[in-house]
């Protein structure tokens, strides 16, 4: 659907804030804390960006993004070349993120450019009135985003953690020791500080129901150790050479099979088909060791084949 960039905040030097609003008469459809858009960009990049909205707001969404040094091309895109006024083209909000049912009470994490989603959560929970704290690590203090709606509206609940103030260091122990199973913690942030999150809060006692992180990076991978595998599609004869330079989606395209994706780096889990026979090598974030394990789906946009061959089904 078309939307509107109605503003755009400069929120620190490489974080933005656009809010888009309807190009129509018709309202934008609701979403769930923790949702998030796909943005079609001008460049033909698909990006998933978190909406840091309340959920109970219906006139419009508000996305943050960084301007990444080591962007493929989506933020440097988004940035540089939209201004207010501008249309985009937007998918309708999904939600991989979603709080539990069961939380009762939360404890929120947000490193960096994650406290998007965390946002979204945070105002949703004071909503319903849920008892929450927010911890949100940065660099510094020019790096905090969002910290006018942070302080004025979690002013009890916000604990900046700020790594060039010592004294504002989070007692990790202190703030996971209470490990009611009706309290659910939520993280969202580089892969570095959501593992060190999880551990902490694994060594704590606390379960992996209880537990909830969002992606926002890919997996890093050698790619130059990647090995070539051949791909068979349940009901046809082909046998499809997938090379070591190219994804399991591009051979399959160039084959005439057509894979939606959107991320392209296993995060948002658009590709994902079953495999029938073989083992797939799971390279994406998307699915949990859990599923991983049942080797019975794979991501063709990043994931590869432990066995020299994979057999799918696209039915
Ligand atoms: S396209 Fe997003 S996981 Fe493959």
């Amino acid at each position: 659907m078309d939307v509107i960039i109605n503003k755009i905040h400069q929120l620190t030097a490489n974080i933005r804030a656009f809010e888009l609003i309807s190009a129509t008469p018709v309202a934008l459809p609701s979403f769930e804390a923790g949702a998030h858009i796909d943005v079609h960009l001008k460049n033909g990049l698909i990006r998933q960006y978190s909406l840091s909205n309340c959920c109970s707001e219906t006139h419009r969404y508000v996305i943050g993004v960084l301007h990444d040094d080591n962007s493929r091309g989506g933020s440097r895109c988004i940035h540089t070349e939209y201004q207010e006024g501008d249309r985009l083209t937007i998918g309708e909000p999904r939600n991989l993120f979603e709080l539990h049912p069961n939380t009762k009470q939360a404890v929120l994490f947000a490193g960096g450019i994650g406290i998007t989603p965390i946002l979204a959560m945070a105002y949703r929970l004071k909503h319903q009135q849920i008892p929450f704290e927010l911890h949100y690590f940065v660099r510094s203090h020019e790096m905090i985003a969002f910290y006018g709606n942070l302080t004025e509206h979690f002013a009890e609940q916000i604990h900046f953690h700020i790594q060039d103030q010592p004294e504002t260091q989070c007692d990790m122990k202190q703030v996971l020791k209470n490990i009611s199973t009706q309290r659910h913690l939520y993280v969202c942030g580089p892969t570095g500080f959501m593992q060190f999150v999880m551990d902490s809060a694994q060594q704590a006692g606390w379960s992996p129901e209880q537990l909830h992180q969002e992606h926002f990076v890919a997996q890093q991978i050698n790619e130059s150790e990647n090995k070539a595998f051949t791909i068979e599609v349940l009901g046809s004869d082909l046998k499809i050479e997938v090379h070591p330079h190219q994804t399991a989606t591009q051979a399959l395209l160039e084959n005439g099979f057509d894979v939606p994706v959107s991320c392209e780096q296993g995060i948002c889990g658009t590709c994902m088909i079953r495999v029938v026979a073989g083992i797939p090598d799971h390279r994406d974030v998307f699915m949990t060791d859990d599923e991983h394990a049942l080797n019975n789906q794979f991501t063709p946009c990043c994931s590869r084949a432990k066995t020299k061959n994979l057999v799918i089904d696209l039915t």
